[in-house]
């Protein structure tokens, strides 16, 4: 019987006697990835937590907090097929109890915070302030309450994954972190809940994304290691297709710092926004 629950004591309690936890945390509006990642959790753990919680301290003022999409009973319904022990769907309130609500708008008041390390002023971090911090403080409280020995992210996030992994290292949390593979589209889109946004035609014409990774891959695979031009070229198709490219780069996968010749292994990253929808993708390389 999957249990769901709302509070950190409650959570706490159902969790007393197990030892080994596998925490998948999610904002919800769950997909195949996510799926994927509970698979996982399945083969790792004989308890598996999922965690539903929209986190508010890693949005930016204009970004999407207010319409991300909310679909908390099809998920537990998904979760419950999916093989869950618990989900956890804790409240604004009870992840910030020290939130307040003026007139102005909230308050969350969590002054204590992760700060993350420079590459989270990268890349995503560029243009989205403070919010590998936010997401950086949710998941270290989320550990805390969960205390799991395993714990699920998808590869999709690829910085995000990056800065969880040093988290964990950093701050000696003894969880070990597994990474799950992004799930597709058959058009290669990588799944999101912010596709859930996109118009078909939109959707359709969001694969670019993935090709203009895939045709860099293929030409570093060729030997190519121009990676500036390589760079530029996608943007350029990309931004004359209707996209505005944040960025697309091509980079060390083992420390995200941009990529030189001599890196063996490689990660090529895009964010870009179709009409009002921003994408993330990213394609791994290993030479
Ligand atoms: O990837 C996400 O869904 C979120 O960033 C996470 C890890 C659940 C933290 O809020």
């Amino acid at each position: 019987m999957m249990q769901i629950i709302s509070t950190v004591a409650e959570l706490r309690l159902a969790l007393n006697n197990k030892s080994n936890t596998g925490f998948v945390p999610t904002m919800g509006n769950l997909h195949a990835g996510h799926i994927h990642l509970v698979n996982l959790a399945k083969q790792h753990s004989d308890c598996v937590v999922v965690s539903i919680f929209v986190n508010p301290l890693q949005f930016g003022v204009n970004e999407d907090l207010a319409n991300y999409p909310r679909t908390l009973e099809a998920d537990c319904e998904k979760l419950k097929a999916a093989g869950c022990d618990i989900v956890f769907t804790a409240t604004v309130r009870e992840m910030y109890p020290q939130m307040t609500q003026t007139a102005e708008g909230t308050q969350l008041n969590q002054s204590m915070t992760i700060q993350p390390p420079d590459i989270a002023n990268d890349l995503c971090g560029a243009s989205r302030p403070g919010h590998f911090a936010g997401v950086a403080t949710v998941v270290a409280k989320l550990f805390n309450i969960v205390h799991p020995q395993t714990a699920f992210f998808g590869k999709k996030d690829f910085q995000q994954l990056f800065i969880i992994r040093e988290l964990v290292k950093q701050l000696n949390y003894p969880i070990q972190i597994i990474a799950g593979e992004t799930v597709r589209e058959t058009s290669g889109l990588a799944l999101s809940s912010r596709n859930g946004y996109l118009s078909d035609a939109k959707k359709q014409q969001a694969a670019q994304l993935n090709q203009a990774l895939q045709t860099i891959a293929q030409a570093i695979q060729a030997q190519n290691f121009e990676f500036d031009s390589l760079e530029n070229a996608a943007k350029t198709k990309l931004n004359a297709a209707g996209w505005q490219v944040d960025y697309v780069t091509v980079r060390s996968a083992l420390s995200l710092l941009p990529a030189t010749p001599a890196d063996r292994h490689l990660v090529i990253l895009a964010a870009a926004k179709i009409g009002n929808t921003r994408l993330i993708d990213n394609i791994e390389l290993s030479l």
